[in-house]
């Protein structure tokens, strides 16, 4: 976000179209906005047009204006968006939705710098900078003949690229806090923050939906809050953790599954991580999670050994060995009752 900042920031001065792609809820709108504040227009009107909601026979009058009585139901005047937005900046977003016939119009504004209302005797003068933001790949759409090639290359002549979440997680922290201190104060709250292992959650999970779902998922956690930090529970979402049960419903071994790499867990009975990091937020060591996991196993799989070895990938000697040199024995006890096969118990 610090690169595209800079690129902002390196282009206040001009005047030039700018074209921002990106998957949905990457922060297209944002940028926009940041495009137009650094702008000398920063101080005039910033219009957002959702170019994808308008219902095709209404677009042009929308984009454009209309007289009164240029159709059935045009019982007024309309000024349209190009003269709303007029000396500052036009935001088209999902441009790439404008059908063929606008597209021609839309041209022809920023080629002559006029506009002609439905029912309009006059073409009217604007003075618009045009910021547009697709989410599919517009060079395509040109391909294949949906979007006007000559209105690309005009839209397009400042592209910024918004890349998704999971490519910036580097990204999720700086966000996070800035979700906390906004959503504490909209919300009463007085959250300090996410325990480092939340965070770690946060910056493995691949966020589909970009910051927008993160956004989400903070401002979820923070309503739900009632410790000073964001725990990985609190984020059940990603982490496939439950939210904490009451006590009695989970035993004390229990013990934690965390997702790796942003893959949600199956729902595990009581299941809790095993968890990959540390109270400070360090890797534990393979010995550690290994016997967490073996130890997991054992109690999901209610103690029957041949089933915990092949869900392991590990032969039953091995397992049994394992088991013997973390010192795991009281498990299979606690947790088999009558359920050991008969050739289990002859091997342990
Ligand atoms: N850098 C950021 N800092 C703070 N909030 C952000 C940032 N980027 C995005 N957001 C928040 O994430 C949400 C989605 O952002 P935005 O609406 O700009 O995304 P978009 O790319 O336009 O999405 P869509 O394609 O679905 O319209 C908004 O609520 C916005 O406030
Ligand atoms: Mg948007």
């Amino acid at each position: 976000m610090q690169e595209i900042e800079e690129l902002i920031e390196a282009m206040a001065p001009s005047d030039a179209n700018v074209l921002i792609a990106g998957e949905s809820g990457v922060g297209k709108e944002v940028i926009a906005r940041a495009v137009h504040g650094s702008s000398e227009r920063g101080g005039k009107p910033f219009v957002a047009v959702n170019c994808g909601a308008i219902p095709e026979n209404l677009v042009e009058s929308i984009l454009f204006g209309h007289e009164k009585g240029s159709f059935t139901g045009a019982t007024d005047k309309h000024l349209g968006k190009f003269q709303e937005a007029n000396g500052g900046t036009l935001f088209l977003d999902e441009v790439g939705e404008l059908p063929l016939d606008i597209q021609v119009k839309l041209l022809r504004a920023l080629q002559e710098g006029e506009i002609d209302a439905v029912g309009g005797k006059r073409p009217i003068k604007v003075d618009v900078r045009i910021v547009s933001a697709t989410n599919r790949d517009l060079s395509l759409a040109v391909k294949e003949g949906r979007f006007r090639e000559d209105l690309y290359y005009r839209l397009n002549v400042f592209p910024i690229e918004a890349p998704a979440l999971r490519e910036r997680k580097e990204d999720v922290p700086a966000l996070v806090d800035a979700f906390v201190k906004r959503f504490n104060i909209e919300e009463g709250k007085s959250v300090v923050g996410a325990t480092p292992e939340a965070m770690a959650y946060l910056c493995a999970f691949e966020w589909p939906g970009n910051v927008r779902q993160l956004e989400n998922a903070v401002y979820r956690a923070i309503v739900l809050a009632d410790a000073p930090y964001l725990q990985p529970h609190d984020f059940p979402a990603i982490s496939g953790v439950a939210p904490p049960a009451a006590p009695a419903e989970r035993p004390p071994s229990a013990i934690a599954i965390t997702p790796v790499g942003g893959q949600l867990m199956p729902d595990l009975p009581q299941a809790v991580p095993v968890r990959i990091l540390d109270e400070r937020g360090h890797l534990r060591t393979l010995e550690e999670i290994e016997r967490d996991l073996i130890q997991l196993a054992i109690e999901i799989y209610a103690g029957h050994m041949s089933e915990v070895a092949r869900r392991l990938g590990i032969g039953r000697s091995t397992l049994y060995r394992k088991v013997r040199e973390q010192g795991l024995e009281d498990v299979i006890k606690g947790s088999s009752d009558e359920a050991v096969d008969e050739s289990d118990a002859q091997v342990a």
